[in-house]
């Protein structure tokens, strides 16, 4: 072997469009659910490195926020990256979404970044494969819910949804609630396209989780809306993917799973509210890989709770699964010369 070719080389550089990722995942909600069920598998297992995610606030514009999620994944996976996602609430009413984002991919060998992806997909789909394999792990040994019920119905509801009925759901009926109502009969315009079954629009919260069996908590709100215990008295599955909408008493009435327990339990969550509360963390049960792994059994007499704080090496997963399919397309954009001063001493 040649001196050149033992030595790294490193990747060309590539930039992933939004339309190419959504052409990647479409249709591809089972191969994402699976893949995201392996991705906690492995970190569950300790093949992963996961830091703390690091939220960059402004005071001069106290409700936006960007978020740097670093991560590495083994597994079939082996990639490292850092997703960088901007919540900017006041976006919506201007007609863009809330959230964006971008998802750098670091190779493995030689840490060279090799693609910059548009991350606001992969993120809202991670997030929803995620939502429905949950909803699957959690419902095992219950009837399974016939009727779903949305708090906050933006942009992550819709994909929890689609990701939900592409899976095998079917519901009688779909809740929505939302303190917009524009935001409740853009959803209620999505639900009548997506298929079939009643849709009601509640006027509180309160009737939608008493009505509903699984019940998606996809808001923005910064602290607990929901305290009374006596609405969930009919045991739901709950998917907290919003993280704030719930009094700890709720939590504390209620089977916790969450996805990672250090990630969880920060930034004034409803379970970190719990701990506060409680002075441990007994309320919770385990991970979500936990279930998965048969550590946990969840019992069918007692409200479930997932909070899942969002983990980079979903994200990475996603991430690679989509440069791989671009890749295998032949429509990956390469940026030539991206990586410019490779001779150490000059050429
Ligand atoms: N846990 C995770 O992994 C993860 C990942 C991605 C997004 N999220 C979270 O999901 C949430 C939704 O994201 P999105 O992009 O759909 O946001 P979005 O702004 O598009 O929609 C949020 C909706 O919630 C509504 N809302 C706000 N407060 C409410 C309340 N108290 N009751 C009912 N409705 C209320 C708003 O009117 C809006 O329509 C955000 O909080 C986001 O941080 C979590």
């Amino acid at each position: 072997m040649s001196d050149t070719a033992a030595r790294p080389v490193p990747p060309p550089f590539a930039v992933v469009s939004g339309a190419q990722v959504q052409r990647s995942l479409q249709g591809r909600e089972r191969e994402v659910v699976d893949l995201v069920e392996a991705a906690y598998r492995w970190h569950g297992e300790g093949d992963s490195v996961n830091p703390p995610s690091y939220f960059l606030r402004f005071p001069d514009r106290p409700t936006a926020r960007i978020i740097a999620l670093p991560a590495s994944l083994g597994g079939k996976i082996r990639v490292d990256g850092l997703k960088w996602i901007s919540s900017f609430p006041d976006n919506v009413a201007a007609g863009i979404p809330r959230a964006s984002a971008v998802l750098i991919l670091n190779d493995h060998d030689t840490g060279y970044p090799f693609a910059c992806l548009e991350s606001s997909i992969i993120s809202a789909t991670r997030t929803a494969a995620s939502a429905a394999l949950a909803a699957e792990r959690l419902s095992v040994g219950r009837p399974r819910p016939r009727r779903v019920g949305f708090v906050g119905t933006g942009l992550i509801a819709r994909y929890i949804h689609t990701h939900l009925t592409a899976t095998g759901w079917e519901f009688e009926e779909t809740g929505v609630f939302d303190l917009s109502p524009d935001s409740a009969a853009g959803f209620r315009g999505y639900l009548e396209k997506a298929g079939p079954g009643r849709i009601t629009v509640y006027e509180d919260a309160e009737q939608l989780i008493r009505s509903s069996d699984l019940v998606v908590f996809a808001t923005i709100a910064g602290e607990p809306h929901v305290s009374d215990v006596s609405w969930f008295e009919h045991n739901p599955v709950v998917l907290h993917v919003s993280l704030r909408d719930l009094a700890p008493e709720i939590l504390l009435a209620s089977t916790n799973l969450v996805d990672d327990v250090e990630h969880c339990l920060k930034a004034n969550t409803s379970p970190h509210l719990a701990e506060q509360l409680t002075g441990s963390r007994d309320f919770l049960a385990g991970t979500l890989a936990d279930v998965m792994a048969g550590r946990v059994t969840v019992p069918a007499g007692r409200p479930v709770v997932f909070s899942p704080f969002g983990l980079g090496v979903l994200d990475l997963a996603v991430g690679k699964y989509v440069y791989d399919e671009v890749t295998r397309s032949g429509d990956l954009h390469v940026i030539d010369d991206f990586f410019h001063e490779l001779k150490r001493y000059g050429a």
